[in-house]
């Protein structure tokens, strides 16, 4: 058993369903605290269009001090419908998304994990055939998360008489080799098999990327390296996704195969994730988005947030146990036929043993089985 814990978390519920699904990982946390002893303090920041409306910015220097003297930060999700939305009327430094990506600077969250790994009990949600996912699979989706697409200089001008947009795509071999890094070291806890994602048959960024890579694998002799082109990773997602462990690669394409990697687990409502920096620091978030359409319906599913609280425990706090009851309680729930909608079998006849629950509902057996 673990020593007692003061927890220090810093919650950002954000947008659309972000607050029902906060809301459930934190009972779940609340379950933790007091099977295993721990205490747990919560402060809520804002961020997103709620701080849009609230503020006039996406993300408030205070709010940012605030996570910053957190242990650890917990979100939902943030912005709006893109195209009906009025956050999406603003110039671009000001809606939501810029909160996050200055969050995700500010803190230096430059490794972003996306486990994605199919529960038996959820093959019926996924898109692929049986004969495709019958060995299951099981993988981690390593992106960098600070360079980049995302960080490069931009513009939209007018030469010559014509608009003209410009995105830059920027990597220093630092930036790669840091990331490398924590690849290699979470191959080692795993099937120690990293594939490097790049598109090093166009783009020099690529080119250097795959260069360090190589040279960091020459620290680790136990785990195998391969290459691998990004549009032809994004086949192999969905022809053989049990091919893959860990999967390293840069911002905008961990972006695209986050999502991919997602579906074929059944539903984006079932993919957690850590944004680490160099410490123990960390941002605790659900891959998906804010789901507006769904939002106040109570039916969105609260699982990838949990799972990610899980994963805080895990990587922010050492707390082995205490995530794997979390864990364990997930696929326990499941298990016994629970389901939020995403995740439904489709078909009537296989609907058997089979009960569709609630945001709420969901939390709650979840917490009730730790
Ligand atoms: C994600 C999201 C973000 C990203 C958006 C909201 C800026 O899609 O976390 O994958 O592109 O990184
Ligand atoms: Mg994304």
């Amino acid at each position: 058993m673990n020593s007692r814990m003061n927890l220090n978390i810093v919650c950002i519920p954000g947008d659309g369903i972000g607050p029902e699904i906060v809301a459930e990982a934190k009972k779940v946390l609340d379950k933790v605290a007091v099977k295993f002893g721990h205490s747990i303090s919560y402060k809520d920041i804002l961020m997103g269009g709620a701080s849009i409306d609230a503020c006039g910015e996406p993300l408030t220097d205070e709010a940012i001090a605030a996570a910053k003297a957190a242990d650890a930060v917990l979100m939902g999700s943030i912005g709006g419908n893109t195209s009906t939305s009025p956050w999406y009327q603003l110039p671009p430094h000001l809606r939501p998304e810029a909160g996050l990506l200055k969050l995700r600077k500010e803190l230096n969250l430059f490794a972003n994990l996306r486990p994605a790994y199919l529960y038996k009990e959820l093959r019926e949600a996924c898109p692929l055939r049986e004969d495709i996912i019958g060995g299951g699979f099981d993988m981690m989706i390593m992106r960098e998360l600070t360079g980049g697409l995302y960080f490069g200089e931009r513009s939209t001008r007018t030469m010559n008489g014509v608009v003209t947009a410009v995105d830059t795509l920027t990597y220093t071999e630092n930036e790669i080799r840091r990331i490398a890094i924590k690849g290699f070291d979470i191959a080692m806890k795993r099937r120690k098999k990293v594939t490097s994602v790049d598109k090093a048959n166009v783009l020099d960024s690529s080119r250097l990327w795959r260069k360090v890579v190589e040279e960091v694998a020459l620290d680790y002799p136990e785990v195998t390296l391969e290459h691998m082109l990004v549009d032809n990773c994004a086949m192999q997602l969905v022809k053989d996704p049990k091919q893959f462990d860990v999967i390293l690669t840069e911002n905008m394409f961990g972006d695209i195969l986050s999502d991919e990697a997602s579906m074929v687990t059944g539903s984006i409502g079932m993919l957690s994730s850590a944004s680490l920096n160099d410490t123990k620091f960390g941002l605790y978030e659900p891959s998906g988005g804010s789901a507006p359409d769904i939002a106040g319906k109570g039916i969105a599913n609260p699982i990838a947030t949990i799972l990610s609280a899980a994963m805080m425990l895990r990587y922010s706090f050492d707390l082995d146990e205490e995530a794997d009851a979390v864990e364990s309680a997930v696929r326990k729930v499941l298990e016994d036929g629970f389901r939020t909608i995403d995740i439904m079998p489709q078909e009537e006849s296989r609907r058997a043993g089979v009960s569709q629950v609630g945001t709420a509902m969901m939390g709650d057996l979840i917490s009730n089985r730790i």
